[in-house]
């Protein structure tokens, strides 16, 4: 793929059968146990679950940010050489949606991914 900086969000074409792109920066939304209005639970995004990203100055992902829908969540902001590109959220939710992960590589432009959730 171009390393030309792109202002479309990309996704996965395919979930089952990735690009190596999409592999490195489609932001893996996992969810530890079972959501309730209201209640605490984990939320897990993971950046190059399958095919590790890069994390130095010259090529590395900014940032990683969770949406209920439309509602921004959470934002966890990443150093490059210091971080892996993985982040844990304890989130509350007090409605069924969608859960959004976007992530920003510096090179190859905004990457999302969603998971339904029911609570
Ligand atoms: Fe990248």
């Amino acid at each position: 793929m171009s390393s030309h900086k792109s202002t479309t969000i990309q996704e996965a074409q395919d979930i089952s059968n990735m690009s190596d792109a999409e592999k490195k920066h489609v932001p893996m939304i996992h969810i530890d146990g079972t959501p309730r209005a209201g209640d605490p639970f984990e939320v897990t995004v993971w950046v190059g679950e399958q095919l590790s990203h890069p994390s130095e100055p010259g090529h590395h992902i900014e940032f990683i940010d969770l949406y209920l829908d439309d509602m921004f969540i959470a934002r966890c902001d990443l150093t490059p050489g210091h971080t892996y590109p993985k982040a844990c959220f304890s989130v509350m939710i007090d409605r069924s949606g969608s859960l959004r992960a976007y992530e920003r590589c510096n090179l190859h432009g905004d990457w999302t991914y969603s998971l339904e959730v029911s609570v």
